[in-house]
């Protein structure tokens, strides 16, 4: 992923139509997180500090390679999943919503002419990094990157639509 990527304009119109998500009860269980040009090292940092707390042996190679997503593509954002107490709305339902507004954010990007990718890892998951973005109840749902393809975008292979399409059962 390479430059040109959005600017902060247009970084802040992917976030606002990737809002625009399925969210059963108007809760919006979800919020952003930019990490700037500015702010990138401080990213770094805290994934430095986080990384060393769980590996304290680890080699400075792996260390570099831990918080590489620091640096990553011209722009990035982290999307939080923000449950919000409900009676009526389960939190799996506010997760869906969470992830429909992650696939938003890429939907977005693509349709302005960018490329974007959703990547968690290890930084998703370890609580160092999720209690200095987070609130208690909160979950890093993804680091999202935007930019320009720098190469040529090959296909992957594909589910085939036989193995996850079927008519409802006959048989009930
Ligand atoms: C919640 C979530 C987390 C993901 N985390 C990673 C990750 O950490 N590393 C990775 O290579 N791909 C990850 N992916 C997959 C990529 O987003 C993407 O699907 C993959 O690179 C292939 O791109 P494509 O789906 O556009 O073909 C994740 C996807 C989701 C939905």
């Amino acid at each position: 992923m390479v430059a040109p990527g959005p600017s902060t304009e247009q970084l802040d119109e992917i976030l606002q139509t990737a809002m625009r998500t399925p969210d059963h009860g108007k809760l919006s269980p979800w919020r952003f997180i930019t990490v700037d040009d500015g702010q990138r090292a401080d990213f770094a940092s805290l994934l430095k500090k986080a990384f060393l707390a769980a590996n304290p042996d680890a080699r400075a190679t792996q260390t570099e390679g831990a918080i590489a997503i620091a640096h990553m593509a011209p722009a990035m954002a982290i999307l939080i999943h923000s449950p919000q107490p409900s009676a009526k709305i389960p939190e799996w339902e506010q997760e869906l919503s969470c992830g429909a507004t992650g696939m938003n954010m890429l939907h977005a990007a693509h349709a302005m002419g960018f490329v974007g990718g959703w990547i968690t890892g290890w930084a998703a998951f370890d609580e160092t990094v999720r209690s200095a973005l987070c609130q208690p109840q909160e979950k890093i749902a993804g680091f999202f990157y935007f930019g320009s393809a720098g190469i040529d975008i090959t296909e992957r292979p594909r589910p085939d639509a036989a193995d996850k399409i079927s008519e409802f059962p006959a048989d009930l």
